[in-house]
């Protein structure tokens, strides 16, 4: 069995020697850019932990799994900037480093390449494979939208939140899983039960990302922090508030939160306060603990010897109250 390290070095060299295109070297540049620029590598390595659970020989999976992380950073450079985002894993976005334009090309261009990484995968396994990393495209894209909306409007109720986070974020990991899983000959059931474990860490993931948002320590997070608050995004930290809220601290929530033209330090501080005064930090560990659980046993009912799962499931502790 390959440990987590192990791993995430084959996906690093994977990614070291991919060809990019050199026309025009300004793309190059943007793409070595991000995909250099560190991150935790969490769905290859996923994907790869998913494909080792079945078979020793992992060779066959790697670009695959190194085509997910592709399309992940894909997804985070548009991500920056519909959200207006200045810095990513410590260094400014690439919006913020070039331009509006450079940044949608590269994105656009990482997408395909991170396809062209599925095409030589024997006929037999390259159309599931396909068909589960598509509609995990779709889904992103879908929930981002969602994401988009949800800014505009006052509020969401709590299934709309979920809902909108097991889109944009729990697919894609659910789908690095099942991928993983195909890439390793597992059965159609030990698919999908791995799908489901990824569509519960997913959940738990996005829900540490909204916490981290505001209350992440900048320098090891990466991201700047309330960035959240100021887009006026609606996350489980804000729901929950909105749901507890009374009185004086309602009204201010409610005006303030959607308030874009705010000072933004200002408004940071004072929906920060608000969160404190009502205990969401530990409301909102809470419930990501409860996705964390639910993977847990999902990880548990999958009809393999346990030792085969004890890097999955090292891993998913290790997600527990994280701070990168
Ligand atoms: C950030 O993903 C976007 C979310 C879905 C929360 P990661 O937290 O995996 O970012 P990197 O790849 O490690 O930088
Ligand atoms: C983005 O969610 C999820 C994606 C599909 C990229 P966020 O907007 O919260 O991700 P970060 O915090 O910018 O990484
Ligand atoms: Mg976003
Ligand atoms: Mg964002
Ligand atoms: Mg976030």
């Amino acid at each position: 069995m390959y440990n987590q390290t192990q791993l995430k070095d084959l996906v690093e060299k994977a990614l070291l020697n991919l060809s990019l295109p050199c026309e025009a070297p300004r793309l190059a540049e943007t793409i070595r850019y991000i995909l250099s620029a560190g991150g935790k590598r969490l769905r290859p390595v996923l994907a790869l932990m998913a494909c080792n659970i079945f078979t020793d020989k992992i060779d066959h999976a790697v670009l695959p799994a190194a085509g997910l992380e592709i399309f992940h950073n894909f997804t985070l450079v548009h991500d920056d900037i519909m959200d207006n985002a200045p810095v990513r894993r410590n260094l400014p976005t690439v919006h913020t480093r070039w331009n509006v334009n450079q940044a949608i090309l590269s994105g656009d261009i990482m997408a395909f390449i991170a396809t062209e990484c599925f095409i030589n995968l024997p006929p037999e396994i390259l159309q599931t494979v396909l068909r589960i990393y598509n509609k995990a495209a779709i889904d992103v894209c879908t929930g981002q939208q969602l994401d988009l909306d949800y800014e505009k409007v006052p509020s969401v109720t709590e299934s709309e939140y979920l809902r909108m986070i097991e889109l944009k974020t729990a697919s894609l990991i659910a789908a690095s899983l099942a991928i993983g899983a195909t890439l390793g000959g597992a059965g159609t059931k030990e698919r999908d039960t791995l799908h489901e474990f990824g569509v519960n860490l997913g959940m738990a993931f996005q829900i540490q990302d909204d916490l981290l948002d505001v209350y992440g320590e900048t320098r090891i997070f990466g991201k700047t922090s309330g960035g959240d608050i100021a887009a006026g995004k609606k996350t489980f930290l804000y729901i929950k508030a909105m749901e507890m809220a009374t009185g004086e601290l309602l009204k201010t929530l409610k005006t303030l939160y959607q308030d874009k033209n705010h000072n933004r330090a200002e408004k940071i501080i004072i929906v920060k306060e608000i969160y404190d005064t009502l205990n969401i930090p530990q409301i909102t560990e809470n419930l990501a603990n409860q996705y964390i659980s639910r993977a847990i046993s999902t990880l548990k009912s999958l009809p393999v010897n346990n030792d085969r799962k004890e890097e999955l499931m090292s891993l998913t502790l290790s997600l527990t109250g994280r701070n990168i």
